[in-house]
């Protein structure tokens, strides 16, 4: 009997979702004679029933481009707004799969959407999901893809910021995203030639930056380019999350810049907008000019690399795999050249942040690069 596939991207945009989409796709239909129904918007277009058809027209073309061809959004079934409330919207997503004469739901998202296909899947609906972030953080899977693209970008940017790092003997302070993981900026660090890199796994000491951009200034360099990562925390960030753990909500302390923080959630703490403050606190620490750059959403955009769209398709297409033979409720994880299926309930829950025992953080230290630890 035909197999009914619908498929939904969620959580935020990455490259290599439409290559995904059509990988899942072709060989749904040409390989195994299944019906592809995408939906819009990720969980809300489900829970809406907003549909699109992804019949070879529509699948046709999009190998290379960026975004999604089914729009995303960060809406959990379990707490979705609607109107002016949240509410759980996991029963209408049920009735809608069912509708729909779904035999699988195909998840692609982050760790989020890890969870919120757990659910669904504990409420009796069948789910394959696909590990897609550019912060390659989801835990089981090798890699997902998104990241090999996020990881050039962010590269060519430093590249490209060591001309006026260097001309105008400035420090340059890169932001990159990458959530609670260091990946991408010890990633990009690496391979830009950082000279420091702050993630979240390594905490830092101010002083320990300033102190080793003020030797390479000894050694005749007035130049340097820290690579940071949006989650870096300092050695106070730590602390104070140490003390108020178990409180739900705190004070955040005091900005570097001395103003009083605002109340924030707890989990916020050393994610976003710090660097603007540790570039003024390097500044004064080392009397050297500082600048931010922060990458943003262009780590996100434009076509895929030519790994992602190998990866996104070897998934995708392998997926097929899985739907034909019934096996549910698991990620497909990129391991070596395999793609294996994993349990969700092995990996819901857990990210999978850099180990700091890692080759890469191992060699960036042999090069001289600081971690200001
Ligand atoms: O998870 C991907 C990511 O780009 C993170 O790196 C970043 O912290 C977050 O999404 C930004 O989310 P939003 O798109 O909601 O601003």
């Amino acid at each position: 009997m035909t197999k009914q596939v619908g498929v939904l991207t969620a959580g935020g945009d990455s490259p290599g979702l439409n290559a995904v989409l059509r990988g899942i796709g072709k060989a749904a239909q040409e390989q195994f004679r299944m019906e592809v129904v995408g939906f819009r918007d990720g969980f809300r277009g489900l829970m809406e029933n907003r549909t699109i058809e992804l019949n070879e027209n529509a699948l046709s073309g999009i190998l290379t481009l960026g975004g999604t061809i089914l729009g995303t959004s960060r809406d959990k079934p379990h707490r979705m707004r609607v109107g002016r409330r949240l509410m759980d919207m996991t029963d209408a997503i049920a009735e809608n799969y069912r509708k729909n004469h779904l035999d699988v739901l195909v998840c692609i998202g982050g760790g989020g959407t890890q969870k919120n296909a757990f659910r669904l899947m504990q409420k009796g609906l069948n789910v394959i999901t696909l590990p897609k972030t550019i912060d390659n953080d989801v835990a089981g899977t090798d890699v997902s893809f998104g990241f090999d693209t996020a990881l050039g970008i962010a590269t060519e940017a430093i590249d490209r910021l060591h001309s006026t790092a260097h001309s105008h003997h400035r420090i340059i302070l890169v932001e990159t995203m990458g959530h609670r993981a260091g990946w991408l900026a010890l990633g990009a660090g690496v391979a830009g030639g950082a000279d420091v890199i702050l993630i979240p796994e390594i905490p830092y000491s101010i002083e320990k930056v300033a102190k080793a951009i003020l030797s390479r200034c000894r050694g005749g360099k007035h130049s340097s380019i820290v690579a940071v990562a949006e989650g870096a925390q300092s050695l106070e960030d730590v602390a104070v999350v140490q003390k108020a753990e178990g409180k739900k909500k705190i004070k955040q302390p005091k900005t570097r810049d001395g103003k009083p923080g605002d109340e924030i959630a707890l989990s916020d703490i050393g994610h976003g907008s710090n660097t603007l403050g540790l570039a003024r606190q390097l500044e004064n620490l080392t009397g050297l000019e500082s600048r931010v750059t922060i990458l943003g959403y262009l780590q996100r955009g434009g076509t895929p690399s030519a790994n992602d769209r190998i990866l996104a398709t070897r998934l995708g297409t392998a997926c097929t795999a899985l739907i034909k033979d019934g096996t549910y409720g698991v990620m497909l994880a990129a391991r070596g050249d395999r793609a294996e299926p994993v349990p969700l309930e092995e990996i819901v829950g857990k990210i999978k942040t850099v180990p700091l025992d890692h080759s890469w953080i191992e060699s960036a230290r042999r090069v001289g690069t600081s971690f200001g630890d």
